[in-house]
């Protein structure tokens, strides 16, 4: 009943419907009375695959029985979801990875149950069609074609539709279908942040720069080497020998195989680089930060952090306080020796998306999707994801203007 009626009065209080064809009632909140859509997606629920816990595939539940997403912020809209792109992100999710500071961050004061996240639903990129728009959002209309990357507190996009902040979505590219759309948002926006908010590049600075991306055949590499290339760096990528032709396809000036022995002594004998981007981790920063000019401002990003493993093993206070610890050390570390070593996290941003969906559509910048699976193959699609190997991205199509698939 509660439900029902948070449903009801978001409806009434926090969004608008511009459709010509829409039936209208009155809906009475306190002294105002406001006109709201009566659309076929007044709704209390919808197909969507689910978690109930955490776990390995087989937690993996579909239901039609999904609660329907609710506009409760005057900024948010509802999205249809056609194509859902997958992410390690979520494969991780799926086990738990990261509970402990979602949690928080759903629930700051800590007043419900624990395992009030379930049903969960994963999946962190979605293209698709505005259905409903809150009565603050100015910059989208309802049938809007537009793409986005989903906070990870937030319910995902392996549902029909998802709800999600007005800042956080983009109208998405006109040179892409929705299933090429969804392979860009989470790995373009995680690049975003890594490259140019926390690496300081753009487009204006990139010319003549040197950068080295550590991974260059997965999600994030494949977009990060065409981006980089738009904005005229020269780009050095390491990744497995069978990845060569397609790295370099989408750019790559160099290419060094880490399969062919210690990844390190091919890069030592390269001129020295002025960022490093890292998808990899492990000893990558015993050894890469030698590859930087020194006192020159270069910058050594990685974007595997021990962050929300901290969090999940020792809790928020004590997991913060001891990533804040390792950062600190490790930067200062490097500072002494003249460079700068910094962690890197997936940010969604509309407006990030925004200055994307211009490079797709110059054609600079392709998505590149390695494998499509139906809504009904959601578990095949992560069996896919935890081979790894990745080759670009995997999408989940979801519903073609209507039909579900
Ligand atoms: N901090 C954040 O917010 C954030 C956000 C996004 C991603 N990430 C992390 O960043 C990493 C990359 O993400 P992604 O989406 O690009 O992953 P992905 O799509 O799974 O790609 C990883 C790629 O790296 C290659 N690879 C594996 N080991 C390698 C090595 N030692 N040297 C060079 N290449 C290697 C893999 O192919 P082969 O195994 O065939 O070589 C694969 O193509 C993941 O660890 C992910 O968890 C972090």
């Amino acid at each position: 009943m509660s439900y029902l009626r948070n449903f009801v009065s978001s409806r009434c209080l926090f969004h608008h419907s511009i459709l010509p064809s829409v039936n209208t009632s009155a809906c009475w909140h306190g002294s105002r009375t406001r006109l709201f859509s009566t659309t076929k997606i007044s709704m209390t629920i919808m197909p969507a695959w689910v978690i109930d816990k955490y776990g390995s595939n087989d937690v993996l539940r579909f239901t039609r029985n999904a609660s329907f997403p609710v506009i409760i912020y005057p900024n948010e809209v509802i999205v249809r979801v056609h194509s859902a792109g997958l992410n390690p992100l979520d494969v991780s999710m799926r086990g738990g990875y990261g509970a402990a500071t979602m949690s928080m961050k759903r629930d700051p004061l800590n007043i419900k149950q624990s395992g009030s996240e379930f049903p969960l639903i994963l999946g962190r990129e979605a293209s698709g069609v505005i259905m409903e728009c809150g009565l603050d959002v100015k910059h989208f209309r309802e049938r809007d074609e537009v793409w986005a990357a989903i906070p990870p507190w937030k319910q995902g996009s392996l549902a029909e539709f998802v709800v999600l902040s007005a800042n956080e979505v983009s109208h998405k590219p006109k040179s892409l279908s929705h299933v090429e759309a969804a392979a860009i948002p989470y790995v373009a926006t995680t690049a975003w942040s890594a490259l140019v908010n926390t690496g300081g590049l753009s487009k204006d600075n990139c010319a003549k720069k040197r950068i080295l991306i550590l991974g260059g055949s997965g999600g994030v590499g494949t977009f990060s080497i065409q981006m980089l290339k738009a904005w005229g760096a020269h780009v050095t990528v390491t990744c497995s020998q069978n990845a060569e032709r397609f790295v370099r396809g989408l750019g790559a000036d160099h290419v060094v195989d880490y399969t062919a022995g210690a990844v390190e002594e091919p890069l030592r004998a390269l001129e020295k680089f002025d960022l490093i981007l890292d998808n990899v981790g492990g000893d990558t920063e015993l050894w890469a930060l030698n590859l930087l000019k020194p006192w020159c401002g270069a910058k050594f990003v990685t974007l595997v952090t021990p962050f929300l493993q901290n969090t999940d093993r020792m809790g928020i206070a004590d997991g913060m306080m001891k990533t804040a610890a390792t950062v600190a050390t490790k930067a200062l570390k490097h500072l002494v020796k003249g460079v700068h070593y910094r962690w890197g996290f997936f940010a969604p941003s509309g407006p990030a998306l925004d200055e994307v969906r211009e490079m797709v559509d110059a054609g600079q910048v392709r998505a590149v999707v390695e494998e499509t699976f139906s809504f009904s193959q959601v578990p095949q699609a992560f069996e896919k994801m935890e081979k790894g190997h990745a080759r670009g991205k995997t999408v989940v199509q979801i519903s073609r203007g209507g039909d579900d698939l």
